[in-house]
């Protein structure tokens, strides 16, 4: 008998009888689950008291971390695939005051395979989850390129990390994970779940199509779906300013965004600074041809080759003949800053002389497609860009396996799956996650099967990449829809949301279950089909709400 004392006077919580039976937290305590192809490296295991996370990318979740931080027992199981030179680990953590008996694995977000520590897993084992995510077998800088761990040598990927990347390191994280929850529990989780956002997202859907029975329920928020010509597509805006020589200050990208936004904004019924009926968004952006803006201090005047570089974002990637690739940028969704796919290098004149593309983007340019640290995506035609939409579907589309619409297996296991994406995400546009779900209902109804049975999505309006902004709802508690979903064959109609705020945090607008659209009516709201007008006779500025 080990000292078990601690996690046992711990375990104070009602109904919570599984934590008082977690063994100690000792590394001796845990084992490796046999997984064909992998060999334990270490296990290590210690108490965390009052751990409060930290900031990675601001995400609301953090607001689900209580005051006091969490405690937990913090597992790390380390492990190779022989041959192959990695070294994966899996963190997970067992929370010992408050544990709800749900495991959730948590994705990770653009070239990382999972976030360890950051707010959501906190927020998640702060409110008794065990969580759980992993490294992938590789430490990337977010701030840097992908080159230190994905390139060996010019010319050579390292495909078995790329493999990690893309899903066999989301499969063992769920079975090292239930077998980490059940032997520090001594039973298993009665559910797990996946939590992704972006990449995780996009992981979230990889593993309902490769690994259908990993999860209970699976939610993919704002996720990369098509990943490949999906990262590709936020070349787009860079290659338009290249062609045409044209670099438009943020400035200016910010105005047309809040022009389009402002001319949008009421179609719903309500003027309440967001678009929810993008459908009934036809902005005449030639109305903002020669507006002179304020900019830094100084008069910029808005050009027409501003505007044209703007249209050509919001159409999407088209090849040489101006056939669509891929769906274009969401009007109204902010293209610059943070993750932004349109920044540009200007100088205190406001003068811009070039673009700031984004990384990952050129990182799948130059090193997946190029296998060439040095090539420069600048000096692309328009053929060579185009025919890579092709080549990346080819070579990478399958592995990352995010764009299948049949979902069959998943949903005869009786698996749901709820994913919802920002319409302000200034990154990954609302188009690519929309055309894939309409994808999946149309190779359902084909079957005769009722998409609604078993995958919902729902649109966030205002909400940004895997955020929002204070003041704009956002879908805080999305598991736990999926959870009632889940454990009690309650279907979300409605996604209920958070209104995040330096005053505090207020219920805000439900979302509407896609292709329902939000309206307001008599000033209540509903969601209602899509294509119809809104009653907008009682109209209300935002300041009567
Ligand atoms: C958990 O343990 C691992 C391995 O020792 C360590 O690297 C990590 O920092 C620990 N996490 C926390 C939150 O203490
Ligand atoms: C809103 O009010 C109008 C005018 O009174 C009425 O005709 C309409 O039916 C009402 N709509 C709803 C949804 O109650
Ligand atoms: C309501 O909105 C529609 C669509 O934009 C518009 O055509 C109509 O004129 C508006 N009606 C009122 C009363 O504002």
């Amino acid at each position: 008998m080990r000292a078990s004392k601690n996690l046992l006077a711990a375990s104070i919580f009602a109904g919570q009888s599984l934590a008082a039976k977690m063994s100690a937290c000792f590394s001796e305590s845990f084992s490796f689950p046999t997984i064909l192809g992998t060999e334990l490296h270490s296990i290590t295991a210690s108490l965390v008291k009052g751990y409060k996370g930290f900031v990675a990318f601001g995400r609301p979740e953090a607001a689900l971390i209580e005051p006091g931080g969490v405690d937990f027992c913090n597992v790390t199981v380390s492990y190779k695939h022989p041959t192959h030179e990695d070294l994966v680990s899996v963190h997970v953590w067992l929370p010992t005051a408050k544990y709800n008996e749900r495991l959730v694995d948590l994705g990770g977000g653009g070239w990382a395979a999972g976030e360890v520590g950051a707010e959501v897993m906190t927020g998640l084992a702060s409110q008794g989850y065990a969580v759980a995510s992993t490294d992938g077998g590789y430490d990337h800088n977010h701030f840097g390129t992908a080159d230190p761990w994905l390139m060996k040598s010019p010319g050579n990927l390292d495909y078995p990390l790329i493999v990690n990347f893309a899903h066999r390191s989301l499969h063992e994280l769920a079975v090292i994970s239930k077998h980490i929850v059940a032997e520090g529990y001594g039973a298993k989780a009665k559910f797990a779940y996946w939590h992704g956002c972006s990449t995780g997202g996009r992981q979230g859907m990889a593993i309902a199509n490769k690994y259908p029975d990993d999860f209970d329920g699976i939610l993919a928020s704002c996720p990369g779906v098509d990943y490949p010509a999906l990262v590709l597509s936020l070349y787009w805006p860079q290659f338009v300013m290249n062609q045409r020589k044209v670099y438009p200050h943020a400035c200016e990208f910010e105005f047309l965004a809040q022009a389009v936004t402002k001319a949008c904004d009421g179609l719903d019924g309500v003027i309440d600074g967001v678009v929810s009926r993008l459908d009934l968004c036809h902005f005449d952006l030639q109305t903002l041809a020669g507006k002179v803006i304020e900019c830094n201090g100084k008069p910029l005047q808005v050009s027409q080759d501003t505007l044209e570089v703007y249209k050509a974002i919001l159409k999407g990637p088209v090849d040489p003949q101006g056939n669509e690739l891929v769906g274009g940028a969401t009007p109204g969704a902010n293209l610059v800053g943070f993750l932004g796919i349109a920044n540009t290098v200007c100088d205190e004149d406001n003068n811009c002389a070039r673009g700031r593309p984004f990384t990952i983007a050129t990182d799948w340019i130059r090193l997946m497609l190029k296998k060439d640290p040095q090539f420069d995506p600048a000096k692309l035609t328009h053929e060579e860009y185009a025919r890579m939409f092709r080549d990346v579907r080819q070579e990478w589309g399958h592995l990352f396996g995010s764009n299948e619409p049949d979902l069959g297996r998943f949903r005869m296991l009786g698996k749901k799956m709820l994913a919802w994406h920002a319409m302000n995400d200034q990154v990954i546009p609302l188009s690519h996650m929309r055309g894939h779900f309409d994808k999946v209902r149309a190779a359902d109804e084909l079957r005769g099967i009722t998409t609604s049975d078993y995958y919902r999505y729902f649109e966030v309006p205002g909400a940004s990449h895997c955020g929002a902004a204070d003041g704009v709802a956002y879908p805080m508690h999305a598991l736990e829809a999926l959870r009632s979903w889940v454990e009690e064959g309650i279907a979300p109609e409605e996604l209920s949301t958070v209104v995040l705020g330096s005053e505090g945090n207020r219920a805000g607008t439900p979302i509407c279950d896609y292709p329902k659209v939000a309206n307001w009516e008599n000033g209540s709201f509903t969601c209602r089909e899509s294509g119809g007008q809104p009653d907008n006779s009682s109209k209300r500025q935002k300041d009567e709400l």
